[in-house]
């Protein structure tokens, strides 16, 4: 892999110049304010923020700070920029990234100044301000349409703009390299290019799992919707030694197997491919033997545990079942590979937490490599108070980390390469 790091850009030496750094500062907020991303997470509380808005889960600020930390040290002015959540190409304050300055401040230990626009006068000075070794955070890169665009050149204007702010571009949004967005892709044409600490670690995990992971290899699959997964399935099936399947998406797989599913998720469109997948599968897929069914999609909703195969009509399976949670970690026991993405019920709810729980406390425990993939499952570690270390490495990306190992070409990574 030809991609320069952070250590040959530190190595030139970067004291008094300015470096751009693309974060995934795409953290959830807190709903209450009406500022939420596509994060499903209620988590743990993670330190007040201005204007009473919350991160209920600071990790993807956390996992910014070594590379932050490097070059601040090294007394370059750093600017960073990321999105947060999907607003439409123009300012939408439920959206701004101020809340996140705040708590990047306190994480750092020093201010960070914050510019209210990307590439305008706020941003231009809040740069121009910057003394060696401080740190600057631009306004959300997705309040401009040409981050986003598909025309090239619109998001090329967009990323000359971005570009002319600094003098090298350092790469640590892992979360984000699956998309062709100025930040990510046309930025790093245009300025000398390294990736940062984040997405070095992320690639060299992800890679062993992609390349040759020692065997048994095991993955746990969840989340809400098997189209979302569909291409990941077909990429691992051949490579994984079990599939273990559980979330939401569980659902349209035992009604693949002829099962009623009552009104759990369902997508009818993708009961074939499921059917198709079960039959190729080789018996490497194993679903739910139990489910656990609510009246209602409700933290105090009536439930009861059921057989998966018998879901009564007028009721939803909301986790899976304790016998599935054995069973799934006798398999997870045999493994010295594991991946993980997707809870396997709504763990947000504390009556619908145990599936998720039980699941990843039996990652722990494997005497494994085990690498915990994206968003919702990374969230669902630390809101329900799991011990970070205790996994081999958590991703900080979701759909990147699944498309990693999709084995497709990523435009931020490619970006990267010389
Ligand atoms: C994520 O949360 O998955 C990343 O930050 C990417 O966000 P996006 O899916 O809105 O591009
Ligand atoms: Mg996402």
């Amino acid at each position: 892999m030809s991609i320069r790091t952070l250590d040959d850009l530190l190595a030139e030496g970067v004291s008094g110049r300015r470096v751009l750094v693309r974060a995934d500062l795409n953290v959830p907020l807190d709903k209450q304010t009406g500022a939420i991303t596509d994060h499903d997470s209620a988590s743990a509380p993670a330190g007040g923020t201005p204007d009473g808005v919350r991160i209920s889960d600071d990790g993807r600020i956390r996992a910014v700070l070594p590379t932050l930390q490097a070059l601040t040290e090294a007394g370059a002015k750093v600017v960073v920029f990321s999105h947060l959540g999907r607003p439409k190409g123009a300012p939408d304050p439920q959206y701004s990234l101020r809340p996140v300055a705040g708590r990047l401040g306190e994480l750092l230990g020093a201010s960070v100044s914050f510019a209210e626009d990307t590439v305008g006068d706020s941003a231009r000075s809040a740069v121009e301000a910057l003394t060696d070794g401080q740190v600057a955070l631009l306004e959300n890169l997705r309040f401009n349409k040409g981050e986003t665009s598909k025309d090239d050149a619109e998001r090329g204007a967009f990323a000359d703009q971005l570009a002319a702010l600094g003098e090298a571009y350092v790469d640590d949004a892992f979360g984000a390299v699956h998309r062709k967005h100025a930040s990510v892709h046309d930025v790093p044409a245009r300025l000398p290019h390294v990736a940062g600490r984040l997405v070095l670690r992320e690639v060299e995990v992800l890679s062993r799992l992609a390349g040759d992971p020692e065997r048994p290899y095991v993955v746990v699959l969840g989340g809400s919707k098997v189209s979302d997964k569909l291409a990941v399935i077909e990429a691992l099936l051949p490579k994984v030694d079990r599939l273990l399947i559980g979330g939401g998406m569980c659902f349209t797989f035992l009604k693949a197997q002829g099962h009623e599913v009552g009104t759990s998720l369902l997508e009818e469109e993708m009961v074939d491919t499921c059917r198709d997948l079960l039959a190729r599968a080789d018996g490497k897929i194993a679903l739910p033997v139990d489910v656990v069914a609510a009246d209602a999609f409700a933290p105090d909703a009536a439930h009861d545990t059921v057989r998966a195969d018998a879901i009564p009509s007028k009721r939803l399976g909301l986790d899976v079942g304790p016998q599935t949670v054995a069973a799934f970690a006798e398999v997870i026991a045999t493994a010295r590979t594991v991946f993980w993405n997707g809870p396997m019920g709504v763990f947000e709810m504390p009556a619908f937490a145990a599936g998720t729980r039980g699941v990843a406390e039996a990652i722990t425990k494997a005497d494994a490599f085990t690498v915990v993939g994206g968003g919702d499952s990374a969230a669902a570690v630390r809101a329900l108070g799991l011990d970070e270390s205790s996994f081999g490495h958590i991703s900080t990306g979701g759909g990147a980390s699944l498309e990693y190992l999709e084995g497709k070409t990523l435009p931020g990574i490619a970006a990267l390469e010389d």
